[in-house]
């Protein structure tokens, strides 16, 4: 059996004014009716998989109840994190959880702000990694890459690969947010993918890992795992030894230092959402390349998005080229769509106004 492990605890800011600390965009309705989180726990159901483990912080946990209930999905748990230390913590405190039921049971780890609108291919790449996490295999997901993207890992395969059927296939190396120069590298070799931040293995796998590789931090989640407290039904990590629970990925405190890895490639269509111009992308557009939500009208425009997120707000725009506006009732952003990945100095300068 597979147990998803649903990651949601992080802020997505460049998607402000949208996505906000108390209510990031996992938890909002950006390209569906269903919101991102639920999208994933619903594409994570069903036959072969237990019931999700979800790793979150205190703000969002009745947030997490409520998008479950309604698409009527019971989590195996909730663990309530006590600060943000980033994912390789959290995917830690989750095989430690996972031990005591099944040590062979294998973990999905899965971002829940992720689109793939395909759930069938994607449910076969998790399939035909199966047998490689069953062996030991600590296996990635890799998408073709499009560009030298800095903000994400890369995947080093032994040969250039055009064949994206789904198998794994070993990994000489992975490599966490290159810059600007060895992105670039590794797109024009056309041996690297980018890695979808999806991962399976099994329990034990992930711990050997963490014992090899971050034996400080498996000491300190240890702790805090075994005096975490039950409270109205969710699982508290203990506050006191976490708070020496160092702060990092999962790319940089295990994936980048093993050498276990496989890559099952996949082109069944996935994005991160890591700006507005994704979310324009993933949108349903018109000839002119614009996308518009229900109170937004475009006028002459084109490659623009416009999203009202609020309905007594009425958006409309004339004449506009290249744009992104989303008004909120409290906020409204208006940005040249070259400036997209910007949005988060927006939300650096006005938490320095405050
Ligand atoms: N529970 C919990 N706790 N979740 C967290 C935390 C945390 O402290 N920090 C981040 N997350 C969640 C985020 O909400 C997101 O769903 C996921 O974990 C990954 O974290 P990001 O912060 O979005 O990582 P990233 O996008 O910079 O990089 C990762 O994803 C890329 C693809 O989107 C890496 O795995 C890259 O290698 C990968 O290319
Ligand atoms: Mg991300």
């Amino acid at each position: 059996m597979i147990t998803p492990v649903l990651l949601c605890g992080g802020s997505g800011t460049r998607l402000w004014p949208l996505s906000r600390k108390s209510y990031p965009k996992q938890f909002a309705s950006l390209i569906r009716d269903k919101t991102l989180f639920q999208a994933c726990a619903e594409r994570l159901s069903g036959p072969g998989y237990t019931a999700p483990l979800v790793l979150t912080n205190s703000d969002f946990r009745f947030i997490v109840t409520q998008q479950m209930s309604e698409i009527g999905i019971d989590p195996g748990a909730i663990l309530i994190e006590p600060d943000g230390r980033n994912t390789a913590p959290a995917i830690l405190a989750a095989a430690l959880w996972l031990e005591r039921i099944d040590p062979d049971v294998l973990m999905l780890i899965a971002p829940a702000d992720h689109v793939i609108p395909d759930g069938d291919a994607f449910g076969a790449a998790v399939s035909a990694g199966v047998d490689a996490a069953k062996s030991g295999q600590l296996v990635t997901f890799g998408i073709k890459p499009t560009h030298a993207e800095t903000g994400y890992g890369y995947l080093e395969l032994s040969e250039k690969t055009a064949d994206f059927s789904p198998r794994p296939i070993g990994l000489k190396r992975f490599v966490e947010k290159p810059d600007a120069q060895a992105a670039q590298d590794m797109v024009t070799s056309g041996r690297f993918l980018w890695n979808a931040g999806i991962f399976l293995f099994s329990v034990k796998t992930i711990l050997d890992a963490f014992r090899a590789h971050a034996p400080d931090m498996m000491t300190a989640v240890q702790s805090s795992t075994k005096s975490g407290k039950t409270d109205l039904g969710f699982f508290r990590l203990d506050l006191r030894h976490w708070k020496r629970v160092p702060d990092i990925s999962i790319d940089y405190a295990v994936m980048e230092r093993a050498d276990n890895l496989s890559v099952v490639p996949f082109d069944g269509g996935w994005s991160d959402l890591g700006g507005w111009d994704a979310v324009w992308r993933e949108t349903e557009q018109n000839a002119d390349g614009v996308a518009t939500s229900d109170h937004a009208t475009a006028i002459d425009c084109e490659n623009t998005l416009l999203r009202s997120e609020h309905d007594g707000v009425e958006l409309v725009g004339i004449g506009l080229k290249n744009i992104i506006a989303v008004a909120m009732q409290d906020a409204v952003l208006v940005a040249d769509a070259s400036h997209a990945q910007d949005v988060k100095k927006a939300v650096t300068t006005l938490k320095e106004k405050q």
